[in-house]
């Protein structure tokens, strides 16, 4: 298991930290885990003025599965555009190939308490959110910012997909949801968008291969209604780039506490990024207090979709949950009655309980 490490800017050394003590855990009792450790974003134009530079490409692309904190802070905003960390990952997601996104959320039943939900709309919520993530309008050319015909600036993005953009995306949330509950919702503006339109025919076409599975389509708007009226009704959802970020936002906060949600984002032959919802949180950087588990948690992911090890990934969840059910809680979730911890002291806490 070669995996390449990035810790990242802002709180993401801290919680790869933790998620690293995990891996060592791991590797004392067997697991034959082989890691080297490279910057990304903010780190890596530290070091080498680019936010993905050579030394971390070549260790990324040899590495089989990969495991990032997060990227980004305020000392970089005023960086021209292409140096920016944010940069980096848009790179290394294409630069790998790393099209699928899978995003649980998961309402653990010891955080009942986070969500702003009432509890029944959400208790026992587990949904997944499949997003493609190398097309759509954050890739899509022509782009940019000029002066039109008429002689007024203009700003211009191009929402575009390709034939075989959508069918292996479609593949990949077909293949997840014959894994779960065997349903799934496609989710596009094909009422008013040619590309969404397209997308959905496709995806009925992919379907054609999947007949257990229950396939529905639902505009991007309604979509956004129904995660806060009745988020239950959904198993697996697709999408495209730009409407997945946006939706899988609002799904992560159903369950109240974006430093619990894991993700993965996958190539075409599992090889995959693994890495917590969250961002570089630099409000709370530096002070050992964010929330490691959504890191942890993206290991049991990498475990899983990566090394088809579900025995470890599960092995890690129930580490995860044992620690919750005990009472530890990290400052974000942390409610009356529960011990709270530090950053380090829930890695000690998952540690002894792996
Ligand atoms: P953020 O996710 O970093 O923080 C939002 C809020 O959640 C903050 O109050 C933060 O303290 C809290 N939070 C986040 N993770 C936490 C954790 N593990 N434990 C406890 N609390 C946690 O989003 P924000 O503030 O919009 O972005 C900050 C920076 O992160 C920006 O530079 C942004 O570009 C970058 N970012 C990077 C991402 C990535 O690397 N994949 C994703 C999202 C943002
Ligand atoms: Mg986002």
């Amino acid at each position: 298991m070669k995996i390449a490490i990035l810790p990242g800017d802002g709180i993401g050394p801290e919680i790869v930290a933790q998620a690293v003590r995990v891996l060592d855990k791991l590797k004392a009792d067997g697991l034959p885990v082989e890691t080297v450790t490279v910057p990304l974003g903010g780190a890596a134009y530290d070091q080498y003025g680019e936010p993905y530079p050579d030394a971390t490409r070549d260790a990324v692309r040899a590495a089989d599965a990969i495991l990032l904190g997060a990227v980004g802070g305020p000392q970089y905003d005023t960086l021209p555009r292409d140096k920016r960390p944010e940069r980096g990952l848009l790179a290394i997601r294409k630069d790998l190939g790393l099209f699928g996104n899978l995003r649980p959320a998961m309402l653990y039943p010891e955080l009942a308490g986070a969500s702003t939900l009432k509890p029944e709309v959400v208790a026992g919520l587990d949904i997944m959110i499949v997003r493609e993530l190398t097309g759509d309008i954050y890739f899509g050319q022509p782009r940019g910012i000029h002066v039109n015909a008429d002689g007024e600036r203009e700003g211009f993005n191009t929402m575009r997909y390709s034939e075989s953009e959508i069918r292996r995306i479609a593949k990949v949330a077909f293949d997840i949801a014959m894994k779960r509950n065997k349903k799934l919702c496609s989710v596009d503006k094909a009422n008013v968008l040619e590309c969404t339109e397209f997308w959905k025919e496709i995806v009925i076409d992919v379907a054609k291969q999947y007949p257990e599975v229950e396939l529905s389509h639902m505009y991007v708007d309604n979509a956004a209604m129904q995660l806060v009226r009745n988020p239950k009704q959904f198993d697996v959802i697709v999408t495209g780039n730009i409407f997945g970020d946006i939706l899988s936002d609002e799904a992560s906060m159903l369950t109240g506490s974006i430093g619990m949600l894991p993700s993965a984002s996958l190539d075409a032959n599992n090889k995959g990024l693994y890495e917590p919802c969250h961002g570089s949180a630099p409000d709370i950087a530096g002070k050992n207090l964010a929330n490691p588990l959504a890191t942890i948690l993206s290991l049991a992911m990498m475990m899983r979709y990566t090394f088809a090890r579900e025995d470890v990934a599960k092995r890690i969840e129930g580490a995860v949950q044992a620690v919750l059910k005990k009472g530890y809680r990290t400052a974000d979730i942390y409610e009356p009655g529960t011990e709270k911890v530090s950053c380090s002291g829930m890695g000690d806490a998952v540690v002894a309980a792996l």
